[in-house]
This record gives structure tokens, C-alpha cells and sequence, in this order.
């Protein structure tokens, strides 16, 4: 790890200003994350945790203050330098509708890499390795339509690391799914997060999510309230998997957090 590959946050404040109404949605935030780290962002609705990600991932300007990505400050970057920086060393995974209903399984993840640029072969080459990682061999040609929440979510997933970036943000990634779906899907994602040495940005309001990355930030009106490091718990053997990987559910009780049939850890690179 190199101090240089982390993010940096340093006094931002966000205002959104419609017609005559002011909201200030961050009120100061500072933040160091370096690599490899995992953060939950807690809070109440409306206390600046989505605003938070989109200003660290670049996609929202801050209204004053700076963040650093690599030591870059991301505001003297153009906006095509921006962009670019966005499909090549971040991934996103949002709650839903991030798909595209029309494109297969396969395109879908490898849409980041086609659009920063890689060839068509080599990104789909690499979006299908992420989807079998992510236990979705078979599964490359069909429709987000045809997929349940819980696959449609994992080839998010595979979008999201297909680039191998530096950052993964996640906002509310479980939040339309049942919570064991969505307990399976977090474990896909820090596995997978940690095995790339990536680091993670989770917004969730699911406390036992929190317990699995190694840190937990609470907002509260546009400010960090409170801050906690832990030692990052192993998600929970699911009780009755509802992922469905052609490896047959999980059985209660198993010890491995993830089943080796689908285990991203457990694939040698
Ligand atoms: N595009 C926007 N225009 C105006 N106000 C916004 C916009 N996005 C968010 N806000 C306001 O900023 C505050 C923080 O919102 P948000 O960052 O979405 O919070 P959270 O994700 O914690 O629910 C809220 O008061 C919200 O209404
Ligand atoms: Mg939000």
C-alpha cells in the first residue's frame, strides 16, 4: 500500500442551491481512505450520504473543499479527465435500474471498459471472467430481465471490478432486495473488493453490513458525527442461500463464508 493510492477528502461542503432554497447536504467532511479499507456510510435519510459519494467519486463537485485521488485534486482535472478517471479507476454499484434491459448480461459488465476505450474482445473477455468469479457461467447472454435481483445485482458487481479500479462505490446496493439476497451480494462485494486490494465506500443502513468492512462513518446533517474502526467481521454463513450458482444453496451451517464453487478469493490470478 502507498500513501498515494488513497482518497482524500479535505473540508467539503456541498450547498444545492434551487431557486430560493439553500441545502446544505455536506456541512465540512474530511476523510482519508486508503487502500484495501472497506467504509460504511450510515445515517439518516437526508443526511448527505449519497451526496458524499458522488462528490469523493468525482460525478458532484464539492462547493468548497477538495478531494485528492492519488494526490490528484480532482477539481483541476477537465471534465473529459474526470470522466475518464471515473470509468477507468472507479466502480459503481447503485440499488437498481442500473442495468441496461436491452443488452445481455455480458455487455453490460463490460460497458465501462468499451467506453474508457478498451477493445470489445478484451473487455468482454474480462466482464465473463468476473461473471463466472461471480457464479454466473451460463448466465453471460441473457437479458437483465432474465435474471433474478440478486444475479442482476452480481453482474453489477462484475461491471463495478471489470475495470480493476482503485475504488468501488456502492450506495444502497442491497436496498431493493430481500436481506439474505442482499447479505449474499455484500459478501460478493467486499470478497471480491479485498481480493483486488480495491478500496470500498458503502452507503447502507444495515448495521450488520457495517460490521463487515473496517470502517463505519455516521452522518448526520451533512457532517461525520461519529467514526469507528473495527476488524472487519466475515459476513455470516447464509442461512439458506438464495444465490443461485449451480452449486446448489449454501448449507446452513457452513463453515466457508463463501461456497468454493463461486468464491472469489479462491481463484488464483
Ligand atoms: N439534486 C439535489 N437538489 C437539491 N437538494 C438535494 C439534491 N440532492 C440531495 N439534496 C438534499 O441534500 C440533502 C442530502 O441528501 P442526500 O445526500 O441524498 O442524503 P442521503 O443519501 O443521506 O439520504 C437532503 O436534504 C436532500 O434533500
Ligand atoms: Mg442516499
Amino acid at each position: 500500500m502507498t500513501g498515494s493510492d488513497s482518497l482524500e477528502a479535505r473540508g467539503l461542503t456541498k450547498t444545492y442551491d434551487t431557486g430560493t432554497v439553500h441545502t446544505r447536504a455536506l456541512a465540512g467532511v474530511d476523510l482519508t481512505l486508503s487502500r484495501g479499507e472497506s467504509l460504511a456510510v450510515m445515517g439518516p435519510s437526508g443526511s448527505g450520504k449519497t451526496t458524499l459519494l458522488h462528490v469523493l467519486a468525482g460525478i458532484l463537485a464539492p462547493t468548497s473543499g477538495e478531494v485528492r485521488w492519488r494526490g490528484r485534486d480532482l477539481s483541476g482535472l477537465s471534465e473529459r479527465e474526470r470522466t475518464r478517471l471515473r470509468r477507468s479507476e472507479f466502480g459503481f454499484v447503485f440499488q437498481s435500474g442500473q442495468l441496461l434491459p436491452e443488452l445481455p448480461a455480458d455487455e453490460n459488465a463490460a460497458l465501462p471498459l468499451l467506453l474508457a476505450g478498451t477493445s470489445r474482445a478484451e473487455a468482454t473477455a474480462r466482464a465473463r471472467e468476473w461473471l463466472g468469479r461471480l457464479g454466473l457461467s451460463g448466465m453471460e447472454s441473457r437479458r437483465p430481465g432474465e435474471l433474478s435481483g440478486g444475479q442482476a445485482q452480481r453482474v453489477a458487481i462484475a461491471r463495478a471490478l471489470a475495470s480493476d479500479p482503485g475504488v468501488i462505490f456502492a450506495d444502497e446496493p442491497t436496498g431493493a432486495l430481500d436481506r439474505q439476497t442482499g447479505w449474499d451480494m455484500m459478501r460478493l462485494l467486499t470478497a471480491a473488493a479485498s481480493e483486488q486490494g480495491a478500496a470500498l465506500v458503502v452507503v447502507t443502513h444495515d448495521a450488520e453490513v457495517a460490521r463487515w468492512c473496517s470502517r463505519t462513518v455516521h452522518m448526520r446533517d451533512g457532517v461525520i458525527a461519529r467514526e469507528a474502526r473495527q476488524m472487519p467481521s466475515p459476513p455470516p454463513t447464509a442461512l439458506g442461500s438464495t444465490v443461485s450458482t449451480g452449486a446448489g444453496p449454501a448449507t446452513p451451517g457452513r463453515a466457508p463464508f463463501l461456497p468454493p464453487a463461486y468464491d472469489p478469493m479462491a481463484v488464483s490470478r
